[in-house]
């Protein structure tokens, strides 16, 4: 399997989108093809591809995914493909100021394509807005472990 990654992008005011750009930087630097990809108008279908997908998306409403998220979300659960091919990581953002609901924007993927037979790569990254920590940074420190496990992923294909 070669090493590719497409980071899909969920949104309301960018901060996912700035995760997604620092951790391109890097990946680029590990010699790894990476694509962006907003979430606004994919479709399933852009799990038929090698690559191990990165889930990175905030959370909105009562633990809903953000607008731009919306569709594709409803037409995986309406399609559930058989994703058992497929590898996985989840940066979910989110604000502990809704307990109730926190980073559910995240969680929600991550149930969803577990439930279609794919396999998350390592731990979910959970990042609090309240915190004062900024989510570039803290996904660029968890990415390292990340791509690790990624690595192993690919050395066994
Ligand atoms: C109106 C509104 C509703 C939100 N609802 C939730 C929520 O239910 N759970 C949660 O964990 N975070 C919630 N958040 C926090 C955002 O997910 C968080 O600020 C995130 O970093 C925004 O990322 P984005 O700029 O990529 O959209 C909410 C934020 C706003 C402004």
């Amino acid at each position: 399997m070669s090493k590719q990654i497409k980071i899909l992008i969920g949104t309301m005011t960018g901060n996912a989108q700035l995760v997604a750009q620092e951790l391109e930087l890097r990946f680029d630097g590990d010699g790894i093809a990476v694509q962006t990809i907003d979430m606004d108008r994919l479709t399933p279908e852009v799990f038929e591809s090698d690559h191990v997908h990165l889930i990175c998306t905030s959370t909105y409403g009562q633990g809903d995914v953000p607008d731009n998220a919306r569709s594709f979300i409803e037409a995986i659960d309406d399609a559930k493909p058989d994703l058992r091919k497929m590898y996985y990581g989840v940066i979910a953002l989110g604000d502990r100021t809704y307990a109730e609901t926190y980073c559910f924007g995240g969680k929600r993927f991550d149930e969803l394509l577990n439930s279609c037979g794919a396999v998350r790569i390592g731990d979910i990254l959970m990042h609090d807005a309240s915190s004062g920590t900024m989510p570039e940074e803290e996904a660029a420190d968890w990415s390292q472990g990340w791509l690790t496990l990624c690595e192993s992923v690919w050395s066994q294909k």
